[in-house]
């Protein structure tokens, strides 16, 4: 694999993943200091864990569900899935004309998704996540890193579906989402003075505990609940052109992608990065989740300099 990171020599990854069976070595990349300016955090690049009483050695781990040698498309019948599994729990947000629509002479709409719950749509993937667990799974709970909407997305379904939910957050994450993940009763951890070192805690702590690391934007169940969006857009705009998708890790645009693309090929799907962290333009061109310097920009959400492995397989068929 390569995302364009330099190598140290003699560094190793364990790739694991829980209740996976399955582990293997990797040479990988190093702890890359560019990366800080992500908020998401939930790219390969890594950071040392310190922890030493731990049973679980300070290997850098990565994650089973994104594997990069073993990128994952996610398919439509996926989307189709949890579109059925989540349609109790997540709001269908109204997707409304736009006073925009006169001013620029053509009809713009706005899909209202900071009107669900917890003000984001990452609800729809944690929610599916969640109700994909096997009953064991369910009850031992799962883990994630986070500095803001997954967080409370996972933490606010996780309660409701009395599943255990662990979040850890660093240290910078807004006091308002760690109140309030703490208020809908989840399990919350500040660790780390990054998202990265956030991370590679929720991912060791994962294998200690048996508790599924779920990643934000590149989980296949993740991708396919951001997909559910895309069929809302379809009903509620019956003769849309084209749609515009923010882009970070490129779950949302992957998702919403594959929904539009599957049922109506002639609408446009555009996605939209930011300039000072173009790395789904960039991963696209190379064929591969590459690292991409990112600067720092007001749309820090979206500054993910390494793309999800499985997003970019399931949309770069769309290209
Ligand atoms: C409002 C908003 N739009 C878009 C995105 C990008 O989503 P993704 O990381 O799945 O590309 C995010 C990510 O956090 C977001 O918060």
């Amino acid at each position: 694999m390569s995302t364009g990171h330099k190598r140290p020599s003699g560094s190793g990854r364990l790739l694991t993943g829980v209740g996976s069976g399955q582990a293997k070595t990797l040479k990988e990349s190093p702890p890359n200091k560019k990366a800080r300016n992500s908020k998401h955090g939930e790219s390969s690049v890594n950071a040392e864990i310190s922890s030493s009483s731990s049973p679980v050695k300070p290997e850098t781990l990565i994650d089973i569900f994104c594997d990069p040698e073993n990128p994952k498309k996610v398919q439509f019948q996926d989307v189709s899935a949890a579109a059925y599994k989540i349609k109790t729990g997540i709001f269908h947000t109204p997707c409304s004309k736009s006073r925009l629509s006169d001013q620029l002479g053509m009809d713009i709409y706005f899909k209202k998704e900071f009107l669900q719950f917890t003000g984001s749509f990452k609800e729809r993937g944690a929610r599916y996540a969640l109700l994909s667990l096997t009953p064991e799974q369910k009850k031992i709970g799962v883990i994630a890193a986070s500095a803001g909407n997954h967080a409370l997305a996972l933490c606010y379904h996780g309660v409701d579906l009395s599943i255990p939910v662990t979040v850890v957050m660093p240290k910078i994450a807004p006091l308002m989402k760690v109140q309030n993940c703490r208020t809908y009763g989840a399990e919350v951890i500040i660790h780390g003075k990054s998202i990265f070192e956030s991370r590679e805690f929720a991912m060791k702590m994962g294998k200690e505990n048996g508790k599924m690391y779920i990643n934000g934007y590149d989980h296949p169940h993740i991708i396919a609940g951001q997909g559910t969006m895309g069929l809302e857009i379809l009903e509620q705009v019956p003769d849309l052109d084209a749609c515009i998708i923010p882009v970070g890790g490129g779950g949302l645009l992957a998702g919403t992608a594959l929904a539009i693309k599957n049922l109506k090929p002639e609408v446009q799907v555009i996605g939209v990065e930011s300039e000072n962290c173009p790395s789904f333009s960039v991963s696209l061109k190379a064929g591969k989740a590459v690292y991409t310097e990112s600067l720092s920009t007001l749309a820090d959400g979206l500054a993910v300099p390494v793309v999800g492995v499985n997003a970019l397989e399931t949309a770069k068929r769309f290209h």
